[in-house]
């Protein structure tokens, strides 16, 4: 089969900052994004989805950073890698690789890249004059300063004036405006895209993509006084990722999802496909920005003190029901305010009270008066009804998630599990087996038959959430985490199970 006919999907993170260790805000990418990943390699199976996450370790904030620390910046960077693969490793998250933007042959990539778009005129010299935002690493016109102050962190800004490139940006906006036109998923979610075009309408400046006062960064070539600002070094990653001579970048390129938060947006739907457009790269068919997670109302970040660690909560509540809370409470897209008493509620509301407990409940029933060995049922009525929403929840929950709605997909799941908690309580399984009427044993035993089949669709569709319960849990059934035959009774009787206690209440 051609390349191009063979399903795929290649979805990314950004290439955080490694200036201080991830905090939940990262966390929260990061694992939505694996959510994303996980379900795709059930749908389309694991060799035909790529998931690239990486370090964007340049720049003057690196510098800073590294210097604080009296490190030279490899090392810190070094250290600091090790740190962020730690974590997301203790998050389960299963991304394929892991791009460092000091990786020599990032540093090739970009080089050559630069040389590309300046091939094609894209990139000319002359000279930048700003107001300069030393922590934010971002000049700002007289306009965008906020009573004379950084507008991103109210700091204090310098005038600076230096010899610099540019890219021409502005030949773009009507070739950008045409791409949001024809491919109206580009800019997600869709309630994101009348801001970035109206701002692209009112006319694009090209834009300075050099830094003189830079060391720790890409040379610009020919002129290595001058290094590559930042952006322009960090984008290229999602390419540079896939490096030859595998042929990753044949099978893979370009990326369906992007995803990230809404403050780096216009970087990714306004300079990014510019700069692929200049360079003859096909274009990404998705990017996709949530909104902040804030805590009290106020975004995370290193400065205002207020950051979230983790390893803290994964710890504590253990990673799956971190990843839960996390996608759970917080509609994907939107802006959430973080708070441990709400997660609490929500693990133990929902995954304890409502999917673990009725887990629990089966399969130990199963263990305890069926030997261990799924029953023979004889469907009626009500289960019928149950069968028919459970295969209603798997088309649902299929549509959410294609769309992104990772939150919606859960309440779907959840809902599911309600559901058959309800049929269970209601259908007494356990008065039945006292009464020892033949009948009433068979009616129990269609009860714990429907139950844990349904159980199995559900623990499947939880997995990309949850992937180390998710697992034992698909396993405990004896089942396998696969989309194919997702919604059928596939647990036939005489099929053993195991009783596992999922997740425990947390005080
Ligand atoms: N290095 C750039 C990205 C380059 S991509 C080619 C960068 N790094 S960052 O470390 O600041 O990471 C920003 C991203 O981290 C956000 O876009 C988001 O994905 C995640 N988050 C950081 N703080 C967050 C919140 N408080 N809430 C939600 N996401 C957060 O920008």
């Amino acid at each position: 089969m051609p390349n191009s006919d063979m399903p795929k999907f290649y979805v990314t993170t950004p290439a955080y900052y490694p200036n201080d260790v991830p905090h939940i805000g990262h966390a929260y990418t990061t694992i939505a994004t694996d959510v994303l990943a996980r379900w795709q390699r059930l749908k389309l199976g694991a060799g035909n989805v790529l998931f690239v996450t990486g370090l964007d370790e340049h720049g003057s904030k690196i510098e800073k950073a590294a210097a604080e620390k009296g490190v030279p910046p490899q090392q810190f960077v070094d250290d600091m890698a090790v740190v962020y693969k730690e974590v997301w490793k203790a998050l389960g998250i299963s991304y394929d690789i892991f791009r460092r933007t000091s990786d020599a042959y990032h540093l090739k990539f970009v080089t050559e890249l630069f040389e590309r778009i300046s091939k094609a005129g894209d990139i000319y010299k002359g000279e930048y004059e700003g107001w300069y935002c030393m922590p934010c690493e971002s000049f700002w016109t007289d306009f965008q300063l906020k009573d004379g102050r950084c507008p991103s962190c109210g700091r204090t800004v310098e005038k600076l004036t230096e010899p610099a490139y540019f890219f021409r940006l502005s030949k773009y906006q009507d070739r950008l405006l045409e791409l949001y036109e024809e491919n109206p998923d580009f800019i997600s979610p869709e309630f994101r895209k009348q801001e970035v075009v109206n701002r692209v309408k009112e006319g694009l400046k090209d834009i300075c993509i050099t830094r003189a006062k830079v060391r720790w960064g890409i040379p610009v070539p020919g002129d290595p006084e001058l290094t590559i600002y930042v952006w322009i070094d960090a984008l290229p990653f999602y390419i540079s990722a896939l490096e030859p001579p595998s042929t990753t970048f044949e099978r893979f390129w370009p990326p369906d999802v992007q995803t990230m938060a809404k403050e780096i947006f216009w970087f990714h739907v306004v300079i990014w496909p510019a700069m692929l457009m200049s360079a003859g790269y096909a274009l990404p068919k998705k990017e996709f920005a949530h909104g902040w997670l804030t805590i009290g109302g106020q975004k995370m970040s290193k400065s205002l003190g207020n950051v979230i660690d983790p390893m803290y909560l994964s710890r504590k509540y253990t990673a799956d029901a971190l990843r839960f809370g996390l996608m759970r409470e917080t509609s994907f897209g939107g802006d959430g305010d973080f708070s441990e008493d709400a997660l609490k509620t929500r693990i133990n509301n929902e995954l304890v009270a409502n999917y673990s407990n009725l887990f629990y409940r089966v399969t130990s029933f199963i263990e305890k008066n069926f030997d261990g060995k799924v029953p023979e049922g004889r469907l009626g009525g009500t289960e019928e009804a149950l069968i028919a929403k459970t295969n209603d929840t798997v088309k649902k929950v299929d549509r959410h998630m294609e769309e992104l709605r990772l939150t919606d997909a859960l309440a779907a799941i959840m809902e599911l599990s309600a559901e058959a908690n309800r049929y269970f309580q209601e259908k007494e399984p356990w008065k039945k087996l006292k009464t020892g009427s033949e009948e009433d044993r068979a009616d129990a035993a269609t009860t714990l038959y429907t139950a844990v089949n349904v159980l199995r669709t559900i623990s499947i569709l939880l997995h990309p959430f949850m992937p180390e319960r998710g697992g034992i849990a698909v396993m405990s059934l004896g089942a396998e985490p696969t989309l194919e035959g997702i919604g059928d009774l596939l647990i036939k009787p005489g099929h053993a199970v195991k009783a596992v206690m999922l997740f425990r209440k947390v005080e």
